[in-house]
């Protein structure tokens, strides 16, 4: 027979735990283990008549909510059981689980089988607030507004903080910051099934499927002007709908832009396509910003500023622009974007990012091994768009046109 094992995670609202079950039972599946999410939030969203988003059904205070709650908790926790009992292996229990008793009542329904809890923190201010942003996107809060649901959510964890017990006297536990993709602490006193490889799936990036889109055509491209808040033309329109078109039947749940208007408008048609798509700008993926020769030619640097085009042309990946930015100067900022894009994103769901030409290259970079000084160089056209898959079996890309 081969091992059973419980995962419960552990941690307040917001904190990615969702997005980390996700992540190992995808990844586990790929080995062939029987693993099923078991999930609270889902199962409240099933079976309860009413909208339960609003803050109050989560507070302490409330009896009935505290009531409902912990059925839907029950329901869940037994529905776990059954599954262990019969074909299953692996049940991760998707809950805040955030009290010591929650975690006795789980400890009490699965006596013989051992238990292993991931706590997930974030301790990155900004990266939660995109998450709480995200979250505010979602079906049950579509009567609120943005900021409204922002502030409900908001209250919502504020409930779950005031009772948060950490963990203790529970026998096998890690603590994981699902930003970084890291392990902070590991407390592990039995046998943990499956554990490493739980561990190197947690910090480990995969990739379902990743469209790396470049922006329509602009106006500043027809005059091969670089940088600048360009619109879209007439081509690049038709370029962002034949986009829309392809990927039709092709579900994506966020496109990831940056914050120019190139990427915003190709994205917009493609988003209008899907049937529930929301559109993330970040700045991390903002094109390289060229400084003193934004909205230049690459005619008119080379005759104005021929000791920039030169330094350049020497070492395209270590230059950086006067007052401006490199492709050295982007490492970072292109590397946290894309920790965000994995935090706000499903790891079931396919992503797609709408970015620039050089930022494109970066991104690409990120996950398949280039020498830096090629980086620069790397294709990247307009018409075509680059599909990504990475799990721990196989690391593909290719480009395709669309
Ligand atoms: O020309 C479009 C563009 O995205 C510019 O805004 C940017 O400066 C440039 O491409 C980056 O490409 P390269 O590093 O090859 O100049």
């Amino acid at each position: 027979m081969k091992d059973k094992l419980v995962i419960a995670m552990v941690g307040l609202p917001a904190r990615g735990k969702s997005t980390m079950a996700c992540k190992i039972a995808r990844t586990l599946e790929f080995d062939e283990v029987k693993v099923r999410i078991f999930n609270n939030g889902v199962l409240r969203r099933e079976l309860s008549k009413g909208n339960t988003s609003a803050p109050e059904f989560f507070s302490p205070e409330n009896k009935d909510g505290v009531a409902s709650r912990e059925e839907f908790a029950r329901i869940n926790l037994e529905n776990a059981r059954k599954y262990l009992e019969n074909e299953g292996e692996v049940a991760i229990i998707d809950a805040g689980n955030v009290t010591r008793e929650r975690r006795k009542r789980i400890e009490k329904t699965f006596q013989a089988i051992p238990i292993f809890y991931i706590e997930c923190v974030n301790v990155d201010e900004e990266a939660n607030e995109a998450y709480l942003e995200r979250k505010a996107l979602l079906k049950e809060f579509k009567h609120l507004s943005p900021s409204e649901a922002f502030d409900s959510f908001f209250k919502r964890i504020s409930y779950y903080e005031s009772i948060y017990e950490p963990l203790h006297d529970e026998r096998n536990h890690i603590l994981v910051d699902s930003f970084e993709g890291c392990i902070l602490q590991v407390n592990i006193l039995d046998r943990v099934p499956y554990y490493d490889r739980i561990r190197d799936i947690i910090t480990t990036r995969i990739v379902k499927n990743l469209y790396l889109v470049r922006h329509g055509e602009t106006y500043y491209n027809q005059e091969d002007r670089i940088g600048g808040d360009s619109d879209l033309t007439e081509k690049g329109l038709a370029q962002a709908r034949a986009l829309a078109e392809y990927f039709s039947n092709v579900r994506i749940p966020i496109i990831f832009t940056s914050n120019h208007k190139r990427t915003l408008q190709t994205a917009a048609p493609i988003a209008e396509k899907q049937e529930d798509c929301s559109i993330i700008a970040l700045t991390e993926f903002n094109e390289i910003h060229a400084g003193i020769c934004e909205g230049m030619t690459y005619q008119e640097i080379r005759e104005q500023m021929p000791e920039v085009a030169g330094a350049r042309n020497r070492n395209k990946y270590g230059y950086v622009y006067p007052q401006g930015e490199g492709y050295v100067s982007m490492e970072k900022r292109i590397h946290r974007g894309l920790q965000k894009v994995f935090y706000l994103n499903n790891y079931s769901e396919n992503i797609m990012v709408v970015g620039h030409r050089a930022v494109n290259r970066m991104i690409l970079s990120d996950f398949v091994f280039r020498q830096k000084q090629e980086v620069p160089y790397i294709y990247m056209p307009q018409n075509r768009y680059y599909h990504l898959q990475i799990d721990p079996h196989k690391k593909h890309f290719e480009l395709k046109p669309y």
